[in-house]
């Protein structure tokens, strides 16, 4: 499968409602239409779904706290090194594993497990 390219290191932005804790990010569309989340936590890059799977509100919206995205509208926590809820056993955001060359941040656009 070949690799989709997102956006460059460059275009993600801090925002958030506490911009000092929040990681860089952007929201960007996938080619199937599913929105999908950039964002930088811990100097590392993470893409994952941008729909919450609570209520599909975004969670490029959410508050940054080290590698944990909680969600702005009802407070569901997730872990962006593996998708999974803090809060709702068994319950996870879509992730992929990007791969940056020269600043370019690119998918194989095959779900994780
Ligand atoms: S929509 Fe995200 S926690 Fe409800």
């Amino acid at each position: 499968m070949a690799l989709i390219r997102l956006c460059h290191t460059a275009e993600l932005e801090a925002s958030g409602p506490a911009a000092a804790n929040s990681g860089r990010r952007l929201q960007v569309d996938a080619p199937d239409g599913r929105r999908l989340l950039v964002i930088e936590a811990d100097g590392q890059i993470h893409v994952i779904e941008d729909d919450c799977p609570h209520q599909y509100f975004p969670l490029g919206d959410g508050n940054l706290q080290g590698t944990v995205l909680t969600c702005a509208l009802h407070g569901w926590r997730f872990d962006l090194t593996d998708g999974r809820s803090l809060d709702m056993p068994g319950v996870c955001v879509e992730r992929w594993q990007p791969v940056v060359e020269d600043g370019w941040i690119s998918i194989e656009f095959t779900p994780l497990d």
